[in-house]
């Protein structure tokens, strides 16, 4: 048997790491786990430890060290191809869980719609990248652009997050697409981190 494959997307600020929390609270005690199996939670960038010092570079503020948008688009595949070969196949192989803090619609939404890199080209690398990984079930956080900002006014950004409301509003306009493309589930992350919760 396989395990299940659990992916959140959304735009930075919408609460998918405090989600993630309370899915991985709730989810070993619901019956849906067997009872040798383990849930895995990770991230991208950064889920394994090649990852981790992808993530360092990828996000760099540093704008001598701001790659180009296909140096980019490369290095978030590598971070995935790398995660997924050592902690996503491995786990889910084993029977394990796995929930995903982002994963390939995340590079879809961002470099794609985000950065303008032709669509199709990406969905090419991501299809190499993947090794046949889909996530069974995916949730989409839908937070405004502007709510984005807003919560994360006090934090300091990382490269990405310094991108600015226009490249927020494209971004979260390709996320609109994927989700309804896909048939993902759509929650209003506006409401209070319970009521999500419950929704999850
Ligand atoms: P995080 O803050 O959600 O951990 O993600 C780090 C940043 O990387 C976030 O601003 C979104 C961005 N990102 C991409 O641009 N492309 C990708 O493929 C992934 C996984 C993340």
């Amino acid at each position: 048997m396989k395990g299940k494959f659990i992916v959140i997307e959304g735009i930075d600020g919408c609460g998918k790491t405090t989600q993630i929390e309370e899915l991985s609270k709730w989810l070993p005690n619901s019956g849906l786990l067997e009872k040798e199996s383990r849930l895995i939670t990770t991230r991208e960038p950064g889920g394994s430890l090649l990852g981790k010092k992808l993530r360092r570079l990828i996000l760099d503020n540093n704008e001598n060290n701001k790659p180009s948008s296909l140096a980019e688009l490369l290095l978030y595949s590598a971070d995935r191809a790398e995660h997924i070969s050592k902690i996503i196949s491995p786990a889910l192989k084993n029977n394990d869980w796995v929930i995903s803090d982002r994963f390939c619609d995340s590079t879809l939404a961002y470099q794609g719609y985000g950065r303008n890199i032709n669509l199709e080209i990406i969905k090419n690398i991501q299809s190499i990248v993947c090794q046949g990984e889909y996530p069974d079930l995916t949730f989409f956080l839908e937070i405004s652009p502007e709510e984005s900002i807003l919560r994360r006014k006090n934090e300091v950004p990382d490269r990405i997050e310094s991108e600015g409301i226009k490249f927020l509003q494209k971004v979260n306009e390709g996320f609109k697409i994927i989700a309804k493309e896909k048939n993902w589930k759509v929650i209003s992350a506006s409401q209070n981190i319970k009521t999500i919760s419950n929704q999850i």
